[in-house]
């Protein structure tokens, strides 16, 4: 637990997955039942850790190696958290991010290729054991995400098409990172279907918050 008085929620998932919609809907339900709500995201969600994002997210994709991506990650999450999750939860907000220290094992782990392991060991040296109370998975079909994010991956089958196959493999390492992260702590992860319309994922979010929430008041593992 990452403290006995707010709620830290975070939402993982490839592209495409809805989860900037779907956080902003679970922002106001939690509103709507007198919480005090704030809804932050990764990289980024403080000052400092704003402007390591501006440094990984623009620029020459080539720009950094994959594992000073990764410690670039791991320096605006400590500042993140620090400055603007445990306060927020140590006065008893909910505090919803986009993207947590899974987007780290997944994308930099999985997809880059650096290991879940060294990942998880960076992770430990940045924020010791904290971690999100309840983690959504958002799960859709990877050429749905594709899709839906308006990706080009039509010619995946032929072989020429070397870009778009590279970026297909990408994403399977993704949804595989994604998969072994959930299975390997059940509790705290939870897989929410994101194949559907708003409301029908809509629905399938507020179900799994109040079990967490009923569990949680009952104080028993999600
Ligand atoms: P963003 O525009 O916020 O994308 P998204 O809507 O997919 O969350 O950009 C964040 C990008 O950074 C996204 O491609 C995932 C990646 N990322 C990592 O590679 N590692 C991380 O630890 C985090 C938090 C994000």
């Amino acid at each position: 637990m990452s403290t006995p008085d707010g709620i830290f929620i975070s939402f993982e998932g490839g592209e495409g997955s809805g989860k900037s919609t779907q956080i902003r809907l679970l922002e106001q339900w939690f509103r709507h039942r007198g919480h005090d709500v704030i809804v932050t995201r990764e990289p980024g969600g403080s000052p400092g850790a704003e402007e390591i994002r501006a440094l990984l997210l623009t620029g020459d994709p080539g720009r950094w190696d994959a594992v000073t991506e990764a410690l670039l990650m791991f320096a605006s999450r400590r500042d993140h958290v620090e400055r603007t999750i445990r306060p927020a939860l140590a006065r008893g907000q909910v505090v919803l991010c986009d993207r947590f220290a899974d987007s780290s094992v997944a994308y930099q782990g999985y997809g880059h290729g650096l290991g879940a392991d060294f990942i998880r060991q960076l992770w430990k040296l940045a924020i010791g054991d904290f971690k999100p109370d309840l983690t959504l998975m958002m799960d859709l079909p990877i050429e749905t995400g594709l899709e839906r994010a308006g990706a080009r991956f039509a010619n995946v089958s032929a072989a020429e098409d070397r870009f778009e196959k590279m970026a297909l493999d990408f994403h399977r390492r993704l949804q595989q990172g994604f998969h072994e992260i959930t299975v390997a702590e059940p509790q705290r992860c939870r897989v929410i279907d994101a194949d559907g319309d708003v409301d029908t994922v809509t629905k399938r979010v507020a179900t799994v918050v109040e079990n967490f929430l009923k569990n949680r008041r009952a104080g028993q593992p999600a």
